[in-house]
């Protein structure tokens, strides 16, 4: 058990009646990306915030880089850096002032202070800025400056909540360049998000949370492999045709009308079954004029695992992907 550096059991945290964290278990191996995915309110915040010693435990155990959260909250705080999911940088200092306080505030000797400052500057690419004040900072300048500071003591786990929270796609592009940089410089990277791209493309592992519950962790792969169908859309000379067609063809699970075109529910590879599909239309005097091979996203196994889609807010519409999940899957 050597490789993990966050264990955590039963981990349970409430607000009065109200239980935020439900009774978590889950592990992170020295590092690893992994992430919380989870709407807002499902209690990523909350579970993060206690690991960080930030929220008094209620419930449950954890260890993190060797140290008991009961016993060593202190030890913890010297191993960890945190990154919130609101803003904190004063205002008034400047990108060199955040870190020379923060540094300072930890007990490193001035010289270590002094690289650190210039090799994190370098690192987030914030050398310019050094001199400017934070309010001067666009979002995406003050999120990575809040990176710097996270990893000024060179923590052995980053903790980063919803990390790109409001940036442009773009910057959020390039902050998980940041963040994987980081990691392959050895950081373990503990992270919550509700941007189904980001845990995709980001984790080497997720746990979808939702009400205070973990409802499955596994790789991103693994996710969707469970859902185990693919989709496939089409637009032919003759939909009506091709649906009776391709209605006993195996491997397909369901055909659905859908504006111009069928979309095809498969319970195989897709993509070996669409060449057969495509003969099976053509020798019966159908052209296929539209392909669109689907394979399922991480929205798709956010439905499958939750049954709804995740919204910051408005009512949840019906979708393809809902509707897969309401059907029901062996
Ligand atoms: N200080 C508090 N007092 C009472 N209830 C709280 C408090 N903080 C959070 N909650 C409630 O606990 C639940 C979990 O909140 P939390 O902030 O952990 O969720 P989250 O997953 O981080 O959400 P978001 O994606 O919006 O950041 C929510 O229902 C929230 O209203
Ligand atoms: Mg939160």
């Amino acid at each position: 058990m050597n490789d993990t550096i966050i264990e955590v059991q039963g981990l349970e945290h409430r607000y009065g009646n109200f239980t935020a964290v439900d009774g978590i278990s889950f592990s992170v191996k020295k590092g690893e990306i992994f992430s919380f995915l989870g709407p807002n309110g499902a209690g990523k915040s909350t579970a993060i915030n206690v690991l960080t010693t930030l929220l008094r435990l209620q419930k449950g155990s954890a260890r993190i880089a060797g140290f008991d959260l009961a016993t060593s909250p202190g030890k913890i705080r010297e191993s960890i850096g945190i990154v919130f999911q609101e803003v904190t940088l004063d205002r008034d200092m400047t990108c060199w002032e955040i870190l020379e306080f923060h540094g300072r505030l930890y007990g490193m000797p001035r010289d270590e202070r002094r690289a650190r400052i210039d090799e994190l500057l370098s690192l987030v690419q914030l050398e310019t800025k050094k001199d400017a004040l934070t309010k001067h900072l666009s979002g995406g300048m003050k999120r990575r400056l809040e990176i710097a500071r996270g990893l000024m003591t060179r923590p052995k786990v980053l903790f980063l909540d919803e990390p790109t929270i409001g940036l442009d796609p773009q910057t959020r592009m390039r902050m998980w360049e940041y963040i994987k940089q980081v990691n392959r410089e050895g950081t373990t990277i503990f992270l919550t998000t509700h941007y189904m791209d980001e845990a995709d493309l980001l984790s080497d592992r997720i746990s979808i949370i939702d009400h205070g519950k973990i409802i499955i962790t596994g790789r991103s792969w693994e996710l969707k492999n469970m859902l185990g169908e693919d989709l496939i859309y089409l637009e032919t000379s003759d939909n009506d045709a091709a649906k009776d067609i391709l209605r006993d063809m195996a491997g397909i699970s369901e055909i659905r009308t859908k504006s111009r075109g069928l979309i095809l529910v498969v319970n195989e590879d897709g993509t070996r079954l669409l060449p057969s599909i495509m003969e099976h239309l053509r020798t019966r005097g159908v052209t296929v004029t539209t392909v669109n091979l689907k394979k399922p996203s991480m929205d798709d196994v956010f439905v499958h695992f939750t049954g709804k889609e995740l919204r910051d807010e408005g009512p949840e519409k019906p979708s393809v992907a809902a509707s897969r999940s309401r059907r029901g899957r062996k």
